[in-house]
């Protein structure tokens, strides 16, 4: 008895495991545990058995159905598996091949070291604010000390807007620095006040490497009860050795501005050469920097605030430019030459 059950086990696993498709398994489950399936006859002989054999017998018999329904339910989950992968997926896919590369741009190297300032200066306390590109000429020109007879003013040297007019606030223009907002700033905020503020610029001028009708500037502004240009020049050494990651001195020198007084120019310690000497500082260890100076009493009245309480100082210095020095560009055309082989290698 026991070896017919194992006989049959084995006969009908194999033919389980063979089963080419449901069907095929189907027949196979009823040719075996159907109701009049070999292995159904088999248990239902136990019962002639001699009642000593039968528990033993019937425990195997029992064992042997269990194994049976398993395998055909196993079988058929990967009937079915194959089929669906069959119905879905007739092409073949290779999944180790690497995904497809989608070009998505990236920063303006302009606006990287836009956002690398702005950085530097908050971390100091700084506010970063913005204003219009067309501005009346009073913030322009006259809020900010000036006069009529500046070479500025002169249409040789500034884009004005036709046919924009305003009675105090003159015609309109293309800003031509970052400096108007000085004023904005100082109408809306009053003092103390500590900003910077990123932004275009337009000039009209004839262009060549060194010159564009549009670069960017930034403008600092610190207002306060007893500020001196000590503080400056402490602001300056820290931000630029920030930025280039490596100590920078500066050094200043008499400059005049109309809005500024004293006014001066801020050169730092050549960072090609480390004040070695070489042809871009032309062999003095010095670069020019910016504009600045102590803001003319005239310009803190403008922005309605007291010139007898507070005072501070303002500086000027252009983004496009130190973007040229950090990354060594010779032309500074090729910003918004929509050129993709240069903004690429940023
Ligand atoms: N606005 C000046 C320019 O465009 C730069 C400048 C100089 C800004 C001195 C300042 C300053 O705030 O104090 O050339």
């Amino acid at each position: 008895m026991r070896q017919l059950f194992e006989k049959l086990k084995t006969a009908s696993l194999e033919e389980i495991r063979g089963a080419k498709n449901a069907d095929a398994l189907r027949q196979i489950e009823v040719k075996y545990l159907g109701r009049n399936g070999e292995f159904t006859v088999l248990i239902k002989g136990l019962k002639d058995l001699p009642a000593d054999e039968k528990p033993s017998a019937g425990k195997l018999a029992n064992e042997i159905k269990i194994a049976l329904t398993e395998a055909i339910r196993g079988r058929r989950e990967i009937l079915e598996q194959e089929t669906l992968a069959q119905e879905s997926n007739t092409e073949f896919f290779d999944t180790t091949v690497p995904g497809a590369h989608y070009e998505i741009g990236h920063i303006h190297p302009i606006s990287q070291m836009q956002y690398e300032v702005e950085r530097i200066f908050g971390e100091m306390g700084f506010s970063i604010m913005d204003g219009p590109e067309m501005e009346s000429e009073y913030y322009n020109f006259e809020g900010l000390n000036i006069p009529a007879t500046h070479p500025a003013r002169d249409m040789q040297d500034t884009f004005f807007v036709k046919n924009k007019f305003h009675d105090f606030h003159g015609k309109m223009v293309m800003r031509t620095h970052t400096s108007p907002v000085q004023i904005r700033t100082m109408e809306r905020y009053g003092a103390p006040l500590r900003i910077i503020v990123p932004g275009r610029v337009f000039r009209y001028e004839a262009t060549d490497a060194g010159h564009d009708s549009t670069f960017n500037q930034v403008e600092g502004l610190l207002i306060d009860k007893n500020i001196s240009l000590a503080h400056l020049k402490g602001i300056m050494i820290e931000f630029l050795t920030r930025l280039f990651g490596k100590p920078i001195k500066v050094r200043f020198r008499p400059g005049y501005f109309p809005f500024v007084e004293p006014g001066l120019e801020l050169d730092l310690s050549c960072v090609l050469c480390n004040m070695k000497g070489c042809r871009v500082c032309k062999h003095t260890g010095w670069m020019e920097f910016m504009g600045a100076g102590m803001v003319h009493p005239n310009v803190l009245k403008a922005g309605k605030i007291d010139p007898k309480i507070y005072q501070g100082w303002a500086f000027g210095f252009g983004l496009t430019r130190l973007t040229m020095l950090k990354y060594g560009i010779d032309d500074i055309r090729l910003f918004s030459s929509g050129n993709l082989k240069f903004l690429n290698q940023f």
